[in-house]
């Protein structure tokens, strides 16, 4: 891939917990311990992974709502870091974030008119006359009815304000929309409905998405590539197909078999994932202790990044695909936070 859009270099988020230690000191948790990605013009990464395994704190990270405890985030080229406010406001109209629930992101209070102008407003575009055709316009994209104008959130269904909120997100005409669980909190029923809006949508502006995801079932239909995020760190990652169908990282196989497939080669045992503890050391493999294959090794020494090919890789001791090269890990293991 050259000249990623989007590109995250070895981010690590760390949070302020409220919780003490017995000495009395202030206990930290990274919420994203290592993720690095890349994301081409007009293509979908999907980002998979259980609750509390980071991906909304690298979905925000990624569109400049939090910064990173260390590495980089760069759009276009550009390191958000280093870049000025005002550079930055301008690529800020570049992307834009869609949230799970449309319910809670979207102020109440507010016209759709306005909800869908307020991007428009914020960065000073057009005129009350332009902006109000510009909305009609977004309406119409995204398959709502113009009279939508005059509502609020709550006198809209589930899937009519996820209809709007990407209507808003539209507005400045991003290159970038990071779409955090869109469907998630959808009716199973208006579900394909929306991720078939967000696929036309690409189509015709030619969008890169960042979809954020628990369910690796929806991931086949709407990703080209899938990062697989287990505690704050990929796991692995690479071209949709090729991961679902051969996983190379344990986790990603027990997110596979765990996925019910209309295809009966795909359907194992079930039951392999379930909850375990971390492991007291915290050192090693993060995923460890509930790995069926883990070894000694896997306790005290963080995991190898494994190429498996161009554009494929696992963190793994024992992939089980086989690999060619082998660069040593640049994750940091665990302070014990
Ligand atoms: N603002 C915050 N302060 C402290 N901890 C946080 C904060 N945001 C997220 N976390 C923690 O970071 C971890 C990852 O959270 P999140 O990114 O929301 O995961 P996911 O979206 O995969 O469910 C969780 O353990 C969560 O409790
Ligand atoms: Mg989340």
């Amino acid at each position: 891939m050259t000249d990623p859009l989007l590109q995250l270099d070895h981010v690590r988020v760390r949070y302020r917990t409220r919780r003490m230690s017995f000495k009395g000191a202030v206990v930290y948790t990274d919420a994203v311990r290592d993720v690095s990605l890349e994301l081409g013009e007009g293509q979908t990464l999907a980002l998979v992974g259980e609750s509390g395994s980071g991906k909304s704190t690298t979905a925000r990270v990624a569109v400049a709502l939090e910064r990173p405890t260390s590495g980089r985030v760069l759009f276009d080229g550009n390191d958000l870091a280093l870049i000025g406010r005002a550079q930055l406001r301008d690529l800020r109209s570049q992307f834009q974030i869609v949230f799970q629930d449309p319910h809670s992101s979207l102020d109440s209070r507010m016209q759709v008119l306005d909800l869908i102008a307020e991007p428009l407003v914020i960065h000073k575009w057009g005129n009350t006359g332009s902006r109000e055709a510009r909305v009609h316009q977004l309406l119409d994209e995204v398959g709502l009815p113009r009279a939508t104008t005059g509502r609020q959130p709550h006198q809209l269904s589930g899937g009519q304000r996820q209809r709007v909120a990407i209507a808003r997100a539209l507005a400045l005409n991003p290159r970038l929309i990071v779409a955090d669980e869109p469907v998630s909190a959808l009716d199973v029923s208006v579900r394909a409905q929306i991720l078939n809006l967000l696929s036309d949508l690409q189509k015709q502006h030619n969008l890169s998405y960042l979809m954020v995801s628990h369910d690796l079932a929806l991931v086949n239909h709407t990703a080209q590539f899938v990062a697989v995020m287990f505690r704050g760190s990929i796991v692995e990652s690479g071209p949709c197909d090729q991961v679902i169908t051969s996983p190379a990282h344990p986790y990603t196989r027990a997110l596979v078999e765990a996925v019910p497939s209309p295809d009966p080669a795909m359907v194992s045992p079930a039951g392999t994932v379930r909850e375990w503890p971390e492991h007291a050391s915290g050192l090693g493999c993060q995923y460890a202790n509930r790995c069926p294959q883990a070894r000694g090794t896997c306790f005290d020494t963080a995991p190898p990044v494994v190429e498996l090919q161009l554009g494929r890789s696992v963190a793994c001791h024992f992939p089980l695909v086989a690999g060619t090269t082998t660069a040593p890990t640049t994750s940091t293991p665990n302070t014990g936070a």
